[in-house]
């Protein structure tokens, strides 16, 4: 088997997960109550069985902050150690402050700088890298980067095309620099890509709500403040970026396909994560995959999935695992680990 090249960024690690998912669940069948589906339509289209949806009240700062414990937990430090926090989501708490900042105030991480990013279903990814960026030129030691999502609030429940896919929750990772003598630390970051193509903003997107077109009794009646989505152009946006982004990450690692012991793919539809597994000839049991429980919880699928991945024991120490995600802007982004 090649061994990962060395990178220019090769000092940064994983080094703690974490994820936290509200209690209230919301099957195929509740929704079948409030719009015209049914559990065998979704199932068969999309993979998902139920999602997480928040308690009245339990914010995107909130599910931020218990994944966030829970990675720090699992890293064997505490928030006094962390000195950068990004929180990547579309549904932040509020315009401003940053959901980071008030995730930095529910944790008391007061070493910490902190601020969010926006990259739709990529903002993990996204986030992960800039990390990495602010690890490896010496400005910071330890991150923990986060991804967070209260999508309930932006869902428009009449509408069956968007109202079926999506979920609430929140994953988080500890991120640090490695010292001289790590000389094989856990979580070793081998590569990264990211990518976005902003002529197809109008694909997917919440069009009212913000500066462009302020919240007015019109606009909300129309449900303006929703998610709207092209969904199968989407699709082939999705299956196509996901799979460029995931060779380009693999081949920056001096990795092939066959070397991979496990993909954490965005977790959007099945069938997407089919069509990927298939394009890049890596079998179906070395692909992550827990949208079934879930939905697609945006820049949250990939850290909870990583989270349940090496909980569970689906990835273990020296596995080469492929993380790969797309969304709005169109963005997308990869990332190769030795975890
Ligand atoms: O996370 C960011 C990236 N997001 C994605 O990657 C999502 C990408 N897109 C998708 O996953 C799929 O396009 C969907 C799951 C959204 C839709 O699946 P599809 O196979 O592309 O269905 P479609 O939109 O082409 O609709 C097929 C039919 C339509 O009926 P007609 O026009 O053929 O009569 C829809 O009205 O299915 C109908 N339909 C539904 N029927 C029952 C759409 N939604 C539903 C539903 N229940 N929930």
């Amino acid at each position: 088997m090649p061994q990962p090249s060395t990178q220019p960024f090769c000092t940064c690690s994983i080094v703690g997960t974490g994820s936290y998912v509200p209690e209230r669940v919301l099957t195929n069948d509740d929704l079948s109550k409030i719009v015209e589906t049914s559990d065998e339509w979704i199932t068969t289209r999309t993979g998902i069985k139920e999602r997480r949806i928040a308690a009245e009240g339990e914010n995107t700062s909130d599910m931020a902050s218990e994944a966030a414990r829970r990675a720090l937990a699992s890293a064997g430090i505490t928030a006094a150690d962390v000195d950068l926090i990004i929180v990547a989501t579309v549904t932040p708490d509020m315009f401003f402050p940053s959901t980071a900042c008030i995730v930095q105030k529910k944790l008391e991480a007061w070493n910490a700088v902190a601020f969010d990013i926006s990259a739709a279903c990529s903002g993990f990814l996204y986030a992960l890298q800039t990390a990495r960026h602010f690890i490896n030129s010496g400005n910071r030691k330890t991150a923990l980067i986060i991804g967070a999502e209260k999508l309930s609030s932006l869902i428009n429940w009449t509408d069956r095309n968007t109202c079926v896919l999506f979920g609430d929750g929140a994953g988080a990772v500890v991120v640090r620099r490695m010292e001289e003598g790590d000389a094989n630390p856990p979580g070793r970051i081998l590569s990264a890509v990211m990518g976005c193509d902003g002529s197809l903003t109008d694909l997917l997107k919440v069009p009212g709500g913000a500066s462009a077109m302020p919240v007015t009794p019109e606009n909300i009646d129309q449900r303006l403040n929703t998610i709207h989505m092209e969904g199968r152009e989407t699709f082939k946006h999705a299956v196509t970026r996901m799979c460029q982004a995931s060779e380009q990450a693999l081949s920056m690692a001096g990795l092939e396909a066959k070397d991979v012991n496990m993909v954490i793919p965005h977790q959007a539809n099945l069938r997407i994560i089919s069509a990927i597994a298939s394009r890049l000839d890596i079998p179906e049991e070395r692909i992550f995959v827990n949208l079934q429980k879930y939905g697609n919880t945006s820049a949250a699928t990939i850290p909870v999935a990583l989270d349940e991945a090496s909980r569970s024991g689906a990835i273990k120490r020296g596995d080469n695992v492929l993380l790969v995600a797309f969304g709005g802007g169109f963005t997308w982004a990869s990332t190769m680990l030795t975890w």
